[in-house]
């Protein structure tokens, strides 16, 4: 596996589109790596990608009072997991060269001002901004994200789709811990007692899909505050527990059938950590 920190080592050693042996897949990163990026350069090794990984921790995505500053960094064994996954190039980009002065131009979209985005404002207009400097920059046939990271899987999407980057976005599983906390990088920072708490989270999504077989458009719309108040029972302070439209990420509506297929989306904080996860929920009605 090469290592390249320069544009000018990117250009050289990828292959322009039309003189590519195999598809080149970007798999995008801020470092940190576990189980759950394994997965998606696998997967892109797979698919018969010759996988190109990012390490960025992108300053854009970052609030004035967010990790930023304490976001771990774990470099090389980054590298020897990418190694060992299959990638055949890692870019660790120099920020200077990268980000040579402030960006003014953001690129974002409705979906982005929801859920998470409420939360963390300009944060998915940062990770927008800087996936698309990649995808000028690197021109990957594919690139492969989480399906953790749901919304922003979405708005990866739309960007592909609506701005036209010749691209193609695969999206992978969430790889899950034995007891079913999904994989995060953030996870490390949970206390002990909190790591033993935190898979709660998922087992009460799973709850919800198990019991999701709402009669009527009241009941279903109670269920969000149903499953907040169970969350704050066990610990947690939720931010936001939603049903979300798969196609369009808006939050359903009265125009949607009571039973109609759906993804439930939370974060929640459990002590000084915040975690998100989210569940398919097929559609029940007839
Ligand atoms: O999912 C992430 O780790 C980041 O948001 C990404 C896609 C690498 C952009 O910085």
């Amino acid at each position: 596996m090469e290592i390249l920190t320069t544009l000018r080592q990117i250009r050289e050693k990828i292959p322009p589109k039309g003189s590519r042996p195999r598809p080149v897949s970007l798999v995008p990163t801020m470092g940190a790596l576990h189980a759950g990026h394994q997965s998606l350069v696998e997967r892109a090794v797979r698919e018969d990608g010759q996988v190109i990984a990012t390490v960025f921790v992108n300053p854009l995505q970052f609030g004035p009072k967010e990790d930023f500053n304490r976001y771990p960094s774990t470099r090389e064994e980054d590298i020897a997991l990418l190694e060992k996954a299959g990638a055949e190039w890692v870019y660790f980009p120099d920020p200077s060269e990268l980000l040579p002065g402030p960006i003014h131009f953001r690129i974002t979209h409705p979906v982005a001002e929801l859920y998470c985005g409420a939360f963390r404002p300009g944060h998915f207009s940062g990770v927008l901004t800087i996936v698309s400097k990649f995808f000028h920059l690197i021109n990957p046939d594919r690139a492969y994200f989480g399906m953790k990271d749901r919304q922003q899987l979405f708005l990866i999407s739309r960007l592909a789709r609506e701005l036209s980057f010749p691209v193609e976005i695969r999206p992978v599983e969430t790889v899950r811990e034995p007891d079913g906390l999904a994989m995060s990088s953030r996870n490390r920072y949970l206390s002990p007692e909190d790591r033993k708490h935190a898979p709660e989270l998922y087992r009460m999504l799973l709850q919800a899909r198990d019991r999701y077989a709402p009669r009527s458009h009241a009941d279903r719309l109670d269920l969000p505050s149903r499953i907040e108040a169970q969350m704050k029972e066990r610990g947690f302070r939720p931010e936001y527990v939603s049903f979300v439209h798969p196609e369009t990420f808006l939050p359903l509506s009265s125009d949607d059938p009571p039973g109609a297929a759906t993804i439930l989306l939370t974060a929640a904080w459990l002590g000084q950590t915040r975690l998100i996860d989210n569940i398919d929920i097929p559609g029940t009605h007839v």
